[in-house]
């Protein structure tokens, strides 16, 4: 079976194809945001957000190094995504939450600002299109973050999303785990 980031990953790889734009709404230290910059290849674009300088520059050297010029790197929270998007749709995006490794563990993803992020992007996602949210819910405040996804996600119509839970279900400590949300039908608002 594979690990939450290794199925987090594939689940953006079935979907996103060269060309697309692909967010990724925590770069954090760059291991997504480089996924997805192989996902949609020279000619797609990813966005990449987060509100830490460490993470802005952690995320700019992996991205430098790897010769990957279809990023762009965005200091700011994803709760203001609606302001960098024009008229291509979303294909994909991924939050991996919590805090960045090795840096301040006060500094941390929000309930209310990721929800805001999530429902901007699912508003315009493209038909097939593919959230992936990895919830770490061990820091304090992660439960908090985890209950109201779930509940945001519980609510969403089945007409329009269908949402998967990845879980491993023994494994000790509060395991990271995976909600991933799929637009159905692009009569979705
Ligand atoms: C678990 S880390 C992300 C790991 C990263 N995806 C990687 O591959 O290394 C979570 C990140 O979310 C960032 N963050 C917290 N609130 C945010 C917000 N409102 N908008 C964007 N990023 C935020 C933190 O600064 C932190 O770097």
């Amino acid at each position: 079976m594979q690990s939450v980031i290794q199925f987090s990953h594939q689940l953006l790889a079935d979907t996103l194809k060269p060309g697309d734009l692909a967010i990724d709404a925590t770069c954090g230290n760059g291991h997504d945001t480089l996924k997805l910059a192989q996902f949609v290849g020279e000619k797609g674009k990813v966005y990449a957000f987060d509100i830490q300088e460490q993470a802005i520059e952690n995320t700019r050297s992996l991205v430098s190094n790897a010769n990957m010029k279809q990023v762009e790197i965005i200091h700011d929270g994803h709760q203001h995504i609606e302001q960098y998007l024009d008229q291509q749709p979303i294909a994909g995006a991924i939050f991996n939450l919590g805090y960045l490794p090795k840096a301040d563990h006060s500094i941390t993803t929000l309930p209310k600002t990721t929800i805001s992020a999530v429902d901007t992007i699912l508003s315009v996602l493209k038909q097939n299109g593919r959230v992936v949210l990895v919830i770490y819910h061990g820091h304090p405040g992660g439960a908090d973050e985890r209950d109201q996804l779930l509940s945001y996600c519980q609510q969403l119509d089945q007409k329009n999303y269908q949402v998967l839970q990845y879980q491993f279900i023994n494994q000790r400590n509060h395991p990271p785990f995976i909600l991933a949300i799929e637009k159905t039908s692009t009569s979705a608002s």
